[in-house]
């Protein structure tokens, strides 16, 4: 896959270290690779080439990375299994593992700051990166998640879902909109596009959770453990399963409908992701 040569390339550039062996042992360890992927169809949608895309498809995998390595220390999900292997707290020790996220989030920036791209649309790929990822953003759905109870309601579940799942989501399709020159009015489309398939994606983890064991998942499937209220807990198996095939197809007919976008593959690789075991 290319963009596993493209993380490659940029880790490559840092100093060795113990922080970046962290950064490497859990950015490298496979991992569904979406978030590159969505941007690379959204280039390749509008004609455009995934190499204009390489700096800002790996900065957000960087950052998509961090988010798993501090959502699985313990004063967050406390998990020990991350993408098949021990969480990067129990393969190294908690402080490492906070330094790797940091890390990983810092370089990303670093990384589109030094993309071969026209300066303006990169300043705008910037801030559009820090906002989705950000208190306004990722972090934010991530606090709410940490202060759900059990008298959360599926209302505001739907806001833990789309900010701690759809921005990360939302943003590559963003981006690959933006560096292929599109309106501000299309870009907001695509976020809206991110947001149902962020929904759908996040109900179809918390399904997962249940339906698989860690081994299969790749990962802990902590959610009872931590007494978390999910789609399952709040709607049902059936409903929630029903929610997340209603959301992906309304992302599929959007999509199709994007104008001057050939929208064929990433309609595809939707599917992929609705059919997906892991
Ligand atoms: C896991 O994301 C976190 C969620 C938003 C559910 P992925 O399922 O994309 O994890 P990796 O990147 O394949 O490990
Ligand atoms: C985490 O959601 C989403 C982010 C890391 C932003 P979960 O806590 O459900 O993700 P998993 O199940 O640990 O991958
Ligand atoms: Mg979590
Ligand atoms: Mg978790
Ligand atoms: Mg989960």
């Amino acid at each position: 896959m290319r963009i596993e040569e493209v993380l490659q390339k940029f880790l490559d550039r840092l100093t060795d270290s113990k922080v970046k062996e962290a950064m490497s042992y859990s950015l490298m360890a496979g991992g569904k690779r979406i978030r590159p992927n969505l941007l690379y169809e959204v280039l390749k949608g509008y004609g455009k080439n995934e190499s204009d895309g390489d700096a800002y498809a790996a900065a957000i995998e960087m950052i998509h990375t961090y988010s798993l390595i501090h959502d699985d220390l313990p004063a967050m999900d406390n998990d020990d299994l991350r993408r098949g292997r021990p969480t990067c707290h129990k393969q190294f020790d908690e402080a490492t593992a906070i330094l790797a996220g940091d890390g990983l989030l810092t370089f990303a920036f670093e990384t589109c700051a030094n993309a071969n791209t026209p300066a303006e649309i990169r300043v705008r790929c910037i801030a559009m990166l820090a906002s989705l990822a950000g208190a306004d953003g990722m972090v934010h759905g991530q606090d709410l998640d940490m202060n759900e109870s059990a008298q959360s309601d599926w209302d505001y579940l739907k806001q833990v879902h789309t900010y701690k799942t759809g921005c990360l989501l939302s943003v590559p399709m963003m981006i690959g909109a933006c560096l292929s020159g599109q309106s501000e009015e299309i870009i907001e489309k695509w976020h809206q596009i991110g947001n149902a398939i962020g929904l759908a994606f996040q109900i179809q983890d918390d399904i997962l959770d249940v339906q698989l064991t860690a081994e299969q998942f790749g990962k802990s499937n902590s959610d009872e453990r931590n007494d978390k209220v999910t789609s399952v807990t709040l709607l049902g198996m059936e409903k929630a399963e029903a929610m997340m095939n209603d959301l992906y197809t309304q992302a599929e007919q959007s999509i199709a409908q994007m104008p001057e976008f050939d929208g064929t593959q990433l309609i595809s690789m939707v599917e992929q992701i609705r059919s997906r075991r892991i």
